[in-house]
């Protein structure tokens, strides 16, 4: 299978700090990967250098079979290829747009500028992607008056729009109450487990949004991977604790995770 990402010896340097430090991984076709770790450790620094935005200072990174900063590499070709949905392009996008136009600018790369000249294919394709993540009913409503939840899913049809091969997701739960992180849970977990879905790269900060259908972790802790490889074997209790820094007891029940904290003393 062919690699989505590879990353060799990456680091990201800032003010003399290592944000992402000597980082090696790689993704291939068809995997869904959880990335964990704690506030700061370099976890969106990391989605950033798979949407081929940020140029790492050190060590070589290929998108798509594409090398960053590569002879032949343009990366304006690339980043059509790769779906996104954080809070940085979040709030990037208009407040006054529709929800249908918010999802059907992303087929023409623009986070503004809405013009009334769209394809009824693009507009028919938005619908859809829409109705998936539970938005039919929002489609005429202001992108700024959505709730978290619903801007969240918003922006996950948004990523959807352009067909992409790769998507990332920067804690998509962030901000949900517990009925509406069920319900993306279950509609993250659907789109992990159907084969035509893009290759997947989620970051959250907690064991319970990893939807089934996730196969791959890596855990991150100040710009170092502490493990990374399947979720069956390097989702333990002994990994967790370490990338939190505290001792923690994680449980699979069913498809899903749990993790607590162990009473002191
Ligand atoms: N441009 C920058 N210059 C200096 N430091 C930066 C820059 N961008 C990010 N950082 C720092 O790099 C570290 C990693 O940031 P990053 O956003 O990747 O963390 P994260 O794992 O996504 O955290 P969180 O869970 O809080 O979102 C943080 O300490 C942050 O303050
Ligand atoms: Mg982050």
């Amino acid at each position: 299978m062919s690699d989505v990402l590879e990353l060799v010896d990456v680091s990201v340097v800032r003010d003399g700090r290592a944000l992402v430090d000597d980082v090696s991984w790689s993704v291939k076709e068809g995997e869904r990967w959880v990335i964990l770790g704690p506030n700061g450790a370099g976890k969106t620094t990391l989605l950033n250098i798979a949407s081929s935005y940020l140029f790492p200072t050190k060590g070589s990174v290929s998108v798509l079979g594409e090398q960053l900063g590569g002879v032949g590499t343009d990366v304006f070709d690339l980043r059509p290829r790769i779906g996104i949905a954080g809070v940085a392009l979040a709030e990037k996008l208009p407040r006054r747009q529709t929800v249908l136009q918010t999802v059907l600018t992303a087929a023409y790369g623009m986070t503004a500028t809405w013009n009334e000249n769209y394809d009824k294919v693009d507009e028919d394709r938005a619908r859809a992607f829409l109705d998936r993540l539970g938005m039919t009913e929002y489609l005429d409503r202001k992108f700024g008056t959505l709730s978290e939840g619903e801007r969240k899913r918003t922006l996950i049809a948004r990523a959807m729009m352009t067909d992409p091969e790769l998507l990332l997701l920067d804690e998509p739960a962030a901000g949900l109450d517990l009925g509406g992180r069920e319900d993306l849970v279950r509609r993250l977990g659907r789109l992990a487990r159907d084969p035509y879905a893009p290759s997947m790269i989620m970051v959250t900060h907690h064991v319970e949004e990893i939807a089934p259908g996730f196969t791959h972790v890596l855990m991150i802790r100040q710009g170092k991977v502490l493990a990374a490889g399947p979720m069956e074997t390097e989702l333990t209790s002994r990994n967790l604790s370490l990338c939190f820094g505290l001792p923690l007891v994680v449980e699979h029940q069913g498809d899903r995770y749990t993790a607590r904290g162990l009473p002191l003393g």
